[in-house]
């Protein structure tokens, strides 16, 4: 069976207080909520990890950092190594958001590097893609993300390939208040984990978790949720509220 996950990307949210208070909140609205089959992920931001990580020691909430460079270390200002952020006890990290991909320029070869990077420091990757509005007008949303899924992962061993989570994230859709369609969610997600049986074998595609990622909230959550190719969700918005993000936990 795969995991269910739900994770809270907190992009540049939340100060040292804020982390504290937020973590506090969900760890109540969550306590003993949470089935084996089920993994609750935070990702606050990089200078708060370490409080993140003290923090939920002894709760059923796992820590992951929002990017990570590629290099193992050096002069690389303002920068964060896969090595400081197991350092901290971490083991998650999440690479490819398309906010990383626009305003950073990160390319899929860039994050094939960084990929290669995470995992060689035992970083299980949540890997975000996902087409722009223009790619869906244009029908070229398939192609897009076989590119996306081609580039940026498909260099991977079978082995490593399973310390993949995938996160579907619909450019048009993230912060927009605008959702996928669940049907639409479902469509993709079929159309991805028959790219990966294609090149790993059914195996590998029946067991990674694909999350989806685009104005999630509790209230179509649970429609989303109950697709089968869905494995869960990455929330940006409605994670920074805990009623929210718990209610979106339950509703899984
Ligand atoms: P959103 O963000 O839920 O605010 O649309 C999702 C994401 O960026 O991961």
């Amino acid at each position: 069976m795969r995991k269910k996950i739900v994770a809270g990307n907190w992009k540049m949210n939340n100060n040292l207080d804020e982390t504290k208070t937020l973590i506090k909140q969900i760890k109540k609205g969550v306590k003993k909520q949470i089935g084996d089959d089920t993994r609750v992920i935070i990702a606050p931001s990089f200078v708060n990890l370490n409080t993140a990580i003290k923090r939920t020691k002894k709760s059923e909430i796992e820590v992951a950092a929002q990017n990570m460079h590629q290099s193992k270390n050096g002069a690389y200002t303002g920068e964060v190594s896969a090595d400081m952020l197991t350092s901290l006890g971490l083991n998650l990290v999440i690479l490819g958001h398309s906010e990383r991909r626009e305003y950073f320029g990160e390319t899929n070869e860039l994050l094939a590097e960084k990929v290669t990077t995470a995992l060689e420091n035992n970083l299980e990757t949540i890997f975000c893609f996902g087409e722009v509005l223009e790619d869906r007008k244009s029908e070229n949303h398939f192609k897009v993300v076989d590119n996306q899924l081609k580039e940026g992962l498909f260099h991977l061993k079978k082995r490593d390939f399973s310390k993949i989570i995938l996160a579907y994230e619909p450019v048009w859709a993230i912060g927009t208040g605008e959702t996928a369609s669940p049907e639409q969610v479902q469509e993709m997600h079929a159309f991805i984990r028959t790219t990966i049986a294609n090149d790993y074998g059914g195996e590998v595609a029946e067991k990674i978790s694909i999350l989806y990622g685009g104005s999630v909230k509790p209230a179509n959550a649970k429609e989303i949720f109950s697709k089968p190719d869905v494995d869960g969700g990455l929330i940006g918005g409605a994670a920074l509220k805990a009623d929210d993000f718990v209610a979106i936990i339950k509703s899984i």
